[in-house]
Order: structure tokens, then sequence, then C-alpha cells
């Protein structure tokens, strides 16, 4: 966590699993972590989450995809300790493991990982480069990389209205584009890399969800984070559609393998 803020605090996860399900702080739940999965076979593998977050990832892929055991990572204790709560919730405590690690290098050994992924994490990481070579040597030969992630539509500046998103969403991030991605798993090592622009589901759902805010999930949510919070969220919705629709935001799916 930058400067020890708690980024996803109570307020922030309890609104977030509102609008996105139980165990998921991002978009999507788990028709969308099986569609960036999609093709992969995940039975009897070992697998690393990394930025596991509340763990509703790492709980399906135990349960649906049957994972032999999956590790899941975060920066967060808090969170961390919400994980270890849903896996027991879920009877899979020891078909996972939850750790808190710090930012920066991967405390794995080399080639320990059959599948790494990710979802919506990485944009918490700002070097892209460190980060894939890490995945590649922690990954056995023929491992895949499959996640998703938030990136950037540009390459340079973020539009004025990207940059306003940015500040009202004010969460640590460090976006990359896909030419960005493609290069540091490329350089890494990584082949068969397949990048899926998720720009225009998004478009529509972030709407619906936008609408389930001030709509169906008002009253419950302002009791439970307070009115302040709920208006400031609703705010931030509106200035992230505006980043959609201009293409500055894409959430996108991202695959690779390791020879
Ligand atoms: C948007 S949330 C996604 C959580 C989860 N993957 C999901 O889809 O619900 C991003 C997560 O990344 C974590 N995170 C931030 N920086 C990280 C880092 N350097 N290593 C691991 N996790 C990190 C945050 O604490 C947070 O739980």
């Amino acid at each position: 966590m930058s400067n020890d803020v708690q980024e996803y605090d109570e307020n922030l996860t309890t609104l977030l699993e509102a609008i996105w399900g139980e165990g998921f702080l991002s978009p999507g739940g788990v028709s969308e972590v099986d569609r960036y999965l999609a093709g992969i076979n995940l039975t009897n593998k070992y697998i690393l989450d990394i930025g596991c977050g509340l763990g509703g990832v790492d709980i399906h892929l135990t349960r649906k995809h049957k994972a032999k055991k999956v590790v899941g990572i975060d920066v967060d204790p808090y969170l961390i300790n919400k994980c270890d709560e849903l896996a027991r919730k879920y009877g899979v405590s020891e078909r996972t493991e939850f750790l808190t690690v710090e930012p920066g290098p991967l405390v794995f050994d080399d080639q320990t990982f059959d599948i790494v992924t990710s979802k919506d994490s990485i944009i918490h990481i700002p070097d892209k480069q460190s980060l894939a070579i890490d995945i590649h040597r922690i990954l056995q030969n023929a491992g895949w990389f499959v996640a998703s992630d938030w990136l950037a539509g540009y390459n340079d500046e973020p539009s004025l209205q990207m940059q306003e998103y940015l500040i009202a969403e004010g969460l640590d991030f460090g976006l990359a584009s896909a030419e960005q991605y493609h290069s540091a798993l490329e350089s890494a090592g990584f082949v068969d890399i397949q990048i899926t622009d998720r720009n225009e589901w998004y478009k529509k759902q972030a709407r619906y969800e936008r609408t389930q805010l001030s709509g169906l999930l008002y009253d419950s949510l302002a009791t439970s984070v307070g009115k302040e919070f709920l208006e400031h969220e609703i705010d931030v919705w509106d200035k992230m559609i505006i980043a959609l629709d201009q293409g500055q935001l894409r959430p996108t799916h991202l695959r690779a393998r390791k020879m």
C-alpha cells in the first residue's frame, strides 16, 4: 500500500461488493473470470493470484475450476483476513493460501506455479516490465499468465477528463497501454500473447452499475457507507463513464505463455 494508507477500506469494499458481488473488488464477477480464463485448463493446477482483494476469484478457481491450490497475494492485511474468512465460509481453506506481501519482487522460487493470474490489480503495479520478468521466472515451462486489468487508451498524457477521473478515484494507479503491456510481456520472453479489449462491454455495464448506485442500491448503501461517501462514488462512476466513452480507460484481458 502506498504510504501505508489503506486504499480498499471497509466503506469502499462494502460498496464495491454491493455492485460487483461477494468477494469481488472488480467488475463482471465470476462470468468475467470465466471469460478471461476460457480454454485454459485449471484442474489440479497450482495457481498464483496477484492482488487477490477479497478472494472471490480464488474461491471460484478452487470450487468451479478445480484448481489444486490457489495462492492469493495482496499488500493489504485487512483484505487477506477477509480472504481467509471467505475461504472458510466456502470450505476451501485447505486449497487456498492467502499472504500479505510487500510491493516489489514476487517472493516465490523459480518455476513454482502452473498458472499466474490477476484480476484488475496490476493497475496498481507501475513497473510492468519488472513484473512480467518476475511472472515469467516463477512460472513452470509452458505455464500461462492469464489476467484482466485496467489499461490506458493512451501512451503519453491522459485526457483532461481521464485525469479528473483518476483524481476522483484517488487510488494509487500506474496504468499502461496495450502496446506497453505487449512489449513488457514479449521482452520478458512470453509467447502467444493475446490482448483482448473489453471497453465496449464495460461502457454498457458501468452505466448499469451507475443506475444501481443511485437506484436500487442507494438506500442500503447510504446506511452502510454513509451518504457523503456514496455520493462521492456516484461522481467517480460519472467520471469513469466519460473516460470509458473516450477510450482512455480500457478494461482488457491478457494472456501469454512461457515457452
Ligand atoms: C481492484 S482490486 C482487485 C481485487 C481482486 N483481484 C478482485 O478482482 O476482486 C486491486 C487489488 O490489488 C491489491 N494490490 C495493490 N498493489 C498490489 C501489489 N503491489 N501486489 C499485490 N496486490 C496489490 C489491492 O490491495 C487490491 O486488493
